[in-house]
């Protein structure tokens, strides 16, 4: 059986002091949910290690949003992955599509990110997914066929182990359209055979996530796919009631 997993992605939201009061919450409030899930809260940079300090042992784990395609060096404006994992986080979102639309990371920077923050013993949350016009055209699913198979095909089977995968539609994201739970079934299904092609029966054990407006309303209807193993979400997870509302979405 897989985990079930919601991960909140607060962007570049939130104080150190908001963020960690909105850890906080979340911990507080985790009783509520099925034990089942487990919730991953991804706060920017600088709150980190507050962050880190205030759910220990709350069972909440952190993630970053990003690390640098770099080990170390004159990188001015960086934070390397080893950075990352000195402060007690335990995963990291790559490949966002904000990431790939504004800052221009492309697979081959993405390549890089993995190796450097599975080598830190980060896991990283692997982000795919299409925009409109390649839905639109029918691409969707060679869209992140690509995405996988030119990034998440350079790992080990070790390193897979490790690896989460986020399929978000860039068409869902913050606009408060989310895909049906059928259209997101679908392409799950299909993002774990691409990955079974590659990695055998390993691939049963990937956490697939869907985000993209997820919100209370719809997570317990897209959970209920047997693909879909969870969610990444964006806005509904800086409301820690909406947040642990979501994770309700799993039965108890
Ligand atoms: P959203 O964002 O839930 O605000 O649509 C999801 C994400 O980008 O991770």
């Amino acid at each position: 059986m897989r985990r079930k997993i919601v991960a909140g992605n607060w962007k570049m939201n939130t104080t150190p002091v908001e963020g960690v009061e909105l850890a906080k919450a979340v911990a507080a409030g985790k009783g509520e949910v099925c034990p089942c899930v487990d919730f991953i809260v991804a706060p920017p940079f600088t709150h980190l290690s507050e962050v880190v300090k205030a759910t220990r042992g709350t069972g909440i784990a952190v993630s970053a949003q990003n690390c640098a395609d770099e080990a170390k060096g004159a990188y001015t404006g960086e934070v390397s992955a080893a950075m990352i994992a000195s402060l007690g986080v335990e995963y990291v979102i790559l490949g966002h599509s904000e990431r790939r639309q504004y800052y221009g990371e492309t697979s081959a920077t993405l390549n890089k990110k993995m190796a450097l923050a599975l080598a830190n013993g980060l896991r990283p949350i692997y982000c795919v997914g299409e925009n409109l016009a390649e839905r639109e055209a029918g691409k969707h699913l060679d869209v992140v066929t690509a995405q996988i198979e030119e990034v998440v095909y350079n790992l080990t089977p070790e390193q897979f182990a490790n690896v989460i995968v986020a399929y978000e539609p860039v068409w869902a994201i913050g606009t408060g359209k989310t895909a049906t739970a059928e259209q997101a079934q679908e392409i799950h299904a299909h993002i774990r055979e691409v990955l079974r092609k590659k990695f055998g029966a390993a691939a049963e054990q990937t956490p697939i996530l869907y985000g993209g407006s997820c919100k209370p309303s719809n997570a317990a209807e897209l959970f209920a796919k047997p693909d879909v193993d969870g969610g990444l979400i964006g806005g509904a997870s800086l409301v820690a009631a909406d947040f642990l509302a979501i994770g309700k979405g799993f039965a108890k």
